[in-house]
């Protein structure tokens, strides 16, 4: 897999359909809905992740899918809403968020609303992702970190096919204060097969 030389010039789907959910990038006026997920249960959000703090008013929530929708242009954020089929329900956020693209290597994130889980949506928009990046993308290698106790997290990692790579023992700081282990979880294009 060559580099890639020029990132802005990638080309990237308007919509992915997948079976339970639609991926889109972010447009103007999506802020309502991101709002509407946030809330729905902001404080098991922000066990794991720390920018649920940014989004206090619809305002916040308005100004993030801007910006996406402005770096999705760029290729400076890939980040796609998670929406169900009629669109009218964001049920959360994957794509991509660190790129070298000399490997080209990208690094995935997530995060589903409460309601939404349970149902193997986040397994559906991962693997709608993956698909994204090896196939059409073209990357070598996709991954992620992820806390050690995040066990719902890495464990979609693996039920879609990434490889533990690396227990990174105290090597951080969660936004919480507490030192914490970070695992690693890695995908190569080699060992990509999308589910049928
Ligand atoms: C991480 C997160 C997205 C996982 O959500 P999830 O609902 O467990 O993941 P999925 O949508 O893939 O659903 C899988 C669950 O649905 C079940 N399921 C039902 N139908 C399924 C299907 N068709 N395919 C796969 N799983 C299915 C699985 O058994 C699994 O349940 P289990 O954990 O009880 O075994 C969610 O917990 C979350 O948003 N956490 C907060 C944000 C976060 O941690 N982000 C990552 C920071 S690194």
């Amino acid at each position: 897999m060559p580099a890639i030389e020029r990132s802005r010039l990638v080309q990237l789907p308007s919509k992915i359909l997948g079976r339970q959910c639609i991926l889109r990038p972010y447009r103007s006026g999506d802020g309502a809905a991101m709002w509407d997920a946030v809330n729905e249960d902001r404080t098991d959000l922000k066990t794991w992740l720390p920018w649920i703090d940014n989004h206090l008013s619809i305002e916040d929530s308005e100004n993030y899918v801007r910006n996406m929708a402005g770096k999705w242009i760029t290729r400076e954020s890939i980040t796609l809403g998670i929406f169900s089929l009629d669109e009218k329900t964001l049920y959360g956020g994957t794509g991509f968020h660190g790129f070298d693209w000399a490997v080209p290597s990208l690094t995935i994130g997530w995060f589903l609303r409460k309601s939404a889980r349970g149902r193997g949506i986040g397994t559906e928009a991962v693997s709608l992702c993956c698909t994204l990046a090896f196939e059409q993308i073209k990357v070598n290698r996709v991954w992620g970190s992820v806390d050690a106790t995040n066990e719902k997290s890495w464990k979609l990692f693996e039920r879609v096919g990434f490889r533990r790579e690396g227990h990174l023992r105290g090597d951080s700081r969660s936004h919480h204060g507490a030192v914490r282990d970070t695992f690693i979880y890695g995908m190569l294009a080699r060992d990509w097969s999308a589910p049928q």
